[in-house]
């Protein structure tokens, strides 16, 4: 499913169960040595998938063991994503010449619990959400909004260290062409340099799973030329998932 939603030279891997014989490296095992069945599962079937797509990129097999703030870390030459919830597993990954950064992310096909739009959402994507939810039934848009917010910090924080908030993001969803784009609010003179301000990508809503990606090219980065900053990036306070 990932794969309809990136370019070709993106690789991606993706599994909807788990497989029984996942290979964990001894860093990867230490990390997981205490937690619950579920997250032991999510973790080792990521990886596993992560594994995959590293060898359609011709590279050997590695650990990936989370950086700074969960970001995963991945060789110098490849940019990477990865995402699980229930009933999806899936990785993204990419020569780090022709991708400056790619973000995924995957939520269930299911509207969130009372409360979580309105913590999340921009006055105006409230509206928004609102309209889709009159147009088109079928999909969880106030769910899809989150996972696209999702994909984009998984996009940005890669690139620029920098934490966004929920309503730091303000997103609008075209649901015929399946595509969405997203634009960061703050003064471009708080945000980190490194990273891009706006960001398209394409979303879909198959089998009860919502999935949201994101891959800049390395060349739109290299050509937008980065903004003058006259202050210090403002680090913003980092939401949380529920
Ligand atoms: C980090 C975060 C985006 C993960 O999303 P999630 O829906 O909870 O979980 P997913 O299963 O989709 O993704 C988990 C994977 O994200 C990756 N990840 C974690 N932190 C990350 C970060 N800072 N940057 C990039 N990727 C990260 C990891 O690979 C992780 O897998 P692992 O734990 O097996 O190593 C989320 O927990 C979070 O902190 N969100 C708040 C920030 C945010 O989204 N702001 C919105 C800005 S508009």
């Amino acid at each position: 499913m990932l794969t309809k939603l990136l370019p070709a030279n993106v690789a991606t891997a993706e599994s909807t169960t788990d497989p029984a014989d996942v290979f964990l490296y001894p860093e990867e095992e230490f990390l997981i040595r205490n937690a619950v069945p579920k997250r032991r599962l999510e973790f080792g079937t990521v990886r596993w998938c992560a594994r995959r797509a590293m060898g359609m990129l011709g590279l050997p097999p590695a650990p990936v063991v989370p950086g700074r703030r969960g970001a995963p870390q991945w060789a110098p030459s490849v940019v990477g994503s990865m995402t699980h919830c229930a009933g999806f597993r899936g990785v993204a990954l990419a020569h780090s010449a022709e991708f400056a950064s790619v973000g995924v992310d995957a939520e269930p096909n299911a509207p969130m619990p009372e409360g979580v739009l309105d913590s999340i959402a921009l006055p105006q994507e409230l509206l928004h959400v609102r309209e889709l939810e009159e147009a088109a039934s079928g999909v969880a848009w106030d769910r899809l909004l989150f996972s696209i917010k999702e994909a984009v910090y998984k996009t940005w924080f890669p690139l620029t260290g920098q934490e966004l908030d929920f309503t730091d993001a303000l997103v609008s969803v075209d649901p015929d062409e399946q595509t969405f784009r997203a634009r960061l609010l703050p003064d471009p003179e708080t945000l980190s340099p490194a990273g891009p301000t706006a960001f398209s990508g394409r979303w879909s809503a198959e089998n009860g799973v919502l999935l949201s990606a994101i891959a800049v090219p390395a060349a739109r980065l290299a050509t937008a030329g980065a903004p003058v900053r006259r202050s210090a990036p403002r680090i913003c306070r980092a939401g949380s998932a529920f």
